[in-house]
């Protein structure tokens, strides 16, 4: 790994094994993009890739010379209206109503390691050597508004980490209208645009889309990472699949408001930019203030998607995610919303409990409802005491209770939202966002607190702090359940309104350093109405999210299946919930409930005294599996193997680190009759090595000894499964599923 700058030719390289990147001081001072991709070896002077000819309708930096246009020229940071027509990653307004800005280079520094970023999640080091640091002082010759480009570059991986830092080094007020966190110009278009959209219950579904001409880009203005869309896109080559061929991922480490934008320019070049969304974004900086902006990953692949999602998931896994779960194995979970909705008392959940405990369960997770008058979805928010009426002693008692007979103990907060009818609502009707003299929307009767304000989150964190340390809890579930709307802070001035959709963020994350930095052993989830904020920022504080409220085993295929592009296995909470299913009505088998949520963190949404006698010793069985195998799903080598998005069948796998054992599940959606011969090829063995390989339905049975190279590249046979020529006429089931478990031969 090393950053190194040419002096003659003004040129910095930054590479390492897999990858090089490349920028230059362009003659008119701003900062040139030479190149982004797989490694190139490292020479005095790059500038032949510096395009840049004269034409028509340009316009031009110099009098003397009709081909320097940053019309075309591929920048690093570039602002609007000096001949960038393309949107900029900068734009500042000025106490004179200019929006015209221009950034030059200053000077460098190149760091070992990697400095944190203030009050916002971001990748780290735990060693100095893990990573060099390359900051660029760029600067607005007029305002003095200074612009530092942070480029950390990663001994391991083909990965950047880039951000930016504002100082208003002038004497004049400025508005940072648009600061992006990252800008890639890459020379040609002929890539294909990847996102991961959809809406409640169907988040984070594969779309793919050629560049064009023009802009096209997804992003979200409703305060939250959102279902619409993820902060997380891909531009590959078009005929880039899973195992082969070029691609780059690029991700936010945001919770609010992004954009993720792509624009292809006349001359074939594309703009890559991600960053808060400019659309309600305005921040003022006084002389001497500082503005951070959060961190996006870059990451590059010339060996396919999985590749390059496992750069994402080995980054994110270890040197994003923080604390004391990060590298342990997750406890198998009960959550009683599906199983009681907010209809329970302590004896109901003490039932649910004690089974669970009988089956193998380690955590109990008690759910909404049992907090102040929360009787249904119109009061309690707010009130972060529990409801004596249900939980005659307290929280204090149920987990002791529940601590009794031997599992740990968790608890749902929601602790951005209130109620109307609440004591927190009736004591501060003002600490919601909102306009004043008009009216608020609401969103599942709940209103947004104005997390902007010090005295709002510090109020919360009281009423949290008291229960945790009163209580033996061991796991939190914060949810965040509507869209913000009326994003207006009366504790705010007028010229900082733009601010509140970020600052409200900035207090979201103080809350979670808070909570975590006081009670490092609790293991937090989030969840946004299921997987509206499952992003890269939220992985900083809570190693794992529900991933969608969707808990139907054939739609969590899709959901988990998109999600992995980007999240590592054991940051995605997956459970067992009943059939027919709540969300969709589909009945599944309970085998592929299991098989679905083992590719997780694994645990059970329902009340397992409703099972029958054989379906409980099932769900045993599934327990003592997942406790053998947890280690190898949550921390092996993911694969995808067969896409959902694109037939019947959706294939994953996990390899360990040693290539010695794997496990490979294969899921069928519908069945049918007489059936083609299928195969699965599998991924990531050792082609030297003979596993011994049992098929795993309900139970487990030897299926032979094949090479890794047989597995590899023959495939797997799963015809027996398609046939309905196997004993019992399993075969023929909707919704069927297998596991395949390998070991290697000693
Ligand atoms: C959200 C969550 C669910 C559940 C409910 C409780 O919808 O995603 O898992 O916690 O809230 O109200």
């Amino acid at each position: 790994m090393r950053i190194v700058f040419k002096e003659d030719s003004q040129t910095f390289h930054l590479y390492n094994d897999q990858i090089s990147y490349i920028m230059t001081v362009l003659r008119d001072g701003q900062m040139g993009q030479l190149y982004f991709g797989k490694r190139i070896r490292d020479r005095e002077d790059f500038s032949w890739l510096l395009e840049s000819l004269p034409r028509p309708m340009s316009s031009c930096t110099f009098e003397d010379n009709k081909a320097f246009s940053l019309d075309h020229l591929k920048q690093e940071y570039p602002s609007y209206g000096t001949g960038d027509y393309r949107m900029p990653a900068v734009e500042v307004l000025q106490e004179n109503g200019s929006r015209i800005s221009r950034f030059v280079y200053r000077g460098h520094r190149i760091l070992e390691g990697k400095p944190k970023l203030e009050g916002l999640p971001a990748t780290y080091t735990e060693d100095d050597g893990e990573a060099q640091t390359l900051v660029l002082t760029l600067e607005d010759e007029v305002t003095h508004l200074v612009a530092e480009l942070s480029y950390t570059l990663f001994a391991k991986g083909a990965v950047l980490a880039r951000s930016v830092r504002f100082l208003n080094g002038g004497g004049e007020v400025l508005h940072l209208t648009t600061a992006m966190s990252l800008c890639l110009d890459l020379p040609d278009h002929n890539w294909d645009f990847v996102q991961f959209s959809g809406a409640w219950a169907r988040e984070r579904h594969l779309k793919v889309r050629r560049l064009e001409e023009g802009i096209q880009s997804v992003g979200s203005r409703r305060g939250h990472s959102s279902h619409e869309h993820n902060p997380f896109v891909i531009l590959k080559r078009p005929g880039a699949d899973e195992f082969q061929g070029e691609a780059v991922g690029l991700a936010f480490v945001y919770s609010g408001n992004f954009l993720a934008q792509a624009e292809v320019g006349s001359h074939g070049t594309t703009r890559v930019l991600m960053g808060i969304h400019p659309d309600s974004f305005d921040w003022k900086l006084e002389p001497g203030e500082t503005f951070q902006t959060p961190e996006a990953v870059l990451a590059y692949t010339d060996r396919g998607l999985n590749a390059l999602s496992q750069t994402f998931h080995s980054l994110f896994r270890k040197r994003l995610a923080r604390g004391y779960w990060r590298d342990r194995e997750r406890p198998i979970l009960i959550n009683n919303w599906e199983a009681t909705y907010m209809d329970f008392d302590e004896e109901k959940i003490l039932g649910i409990a004690r089974k669970a405990k009988e089956c193998g369960v380690e955590l109990f997770v008690l759910d909404d409802g049992w907090f102040g008058e929360r009787c249904c979805e119109h009061a309690g928010l707010g009130d972060w005491t529990a409801n004596r009426d249900r939980l005659p002693d307290g929280i204090e008692g149920l987990s002791r209770r529940i601590g009794e007979m031997g599992m740990k103990f968790g608890l749902w907060f929601e602790p951005e939202m209130v109620n109307r009818d609440s004591d927190l609502f009736r004591a501060h009707p003002d600490w919601i966002l909102h306009v004043p003299g008009r009216p608020s929307a609401h969103g599942r009767f709940q209103y947004v607190l104005d997390f902007s304000r010090k005295e709002v989150v510090d109020c919360i964190y009281g009423m949290m702090e008291k229960i945790l340390s009163e209580a033996e809890i061991s796991y939190i579930k914060w949810d965040m359940n509507r869209s913000i709307t009326e994003c207006y802070s009366p504790a705010l001035p007028a010229d900082r309104q733009g601010e509140v959709f970020h600052r409200y963020i900035l207090g979201v994350y103080d809350l979670y350093e808070r909570l975590t930095e006081k009670f490092p052993h609790i293991l937090f989830e989030s969840c946004a109405s299921g997987g509206a904020r499952f992003d890269p920022g939220m992985l900083y504080y809570a190693p794992q999210a529900w991933t969608s409220d969707d808990t139907d085993a054939a739609e969590r295929l899709k959901i988990q299946h998109g999600t992995s592009y980007c999240y590592p296995v054991s940051s995605m909470g997956s459970h067992v919930s009943t059939s027919p299913n709540h969300q969709t009505g589909r009945a599944t088998p309970l085998h592929t409930r299991a098989n679905a949520a083992y590719f997780g963190t694994f645990g059970y949404e329902l009340d397992l005294n409703t099972l029958t006698e054989e379906e409980q010793a099932q769900v045993k069985e599934q327990i003592r599996f997942m406790k053998a195998y947890r280690r190898l799903f949550q921390f092996g080598t993911f694969y995808r193997l067969e896409s959902p998005f694109a037939g019947n069948v959706t294939g994953w796998m996990v390899v360990s680190e040693d290539r010695r054992e794997a496990v490979a599940g294969w899921f069928r959606m519908l069945a049918g009759p007489n059936q083609p011969y299928t195969r699965m090829r599998l991924a990531g063995l050792d082609p030297d090595l003979v596993y011994n390989v049992t098929v795993r339905r309900v139970t487990e049975r030897p299926f032979g000894q094949f090479g890794g190279d047989e597995l590899m590249y023959a495939g797997l046979v799963t015809s027996d499964a398609t046939s309905g020529e196997v004993p019992g006429g399993e075969g023929l089931l909707d919704f069927e599923s297998r596991l395949f478990l390998l070991k290697a031969e000693e």
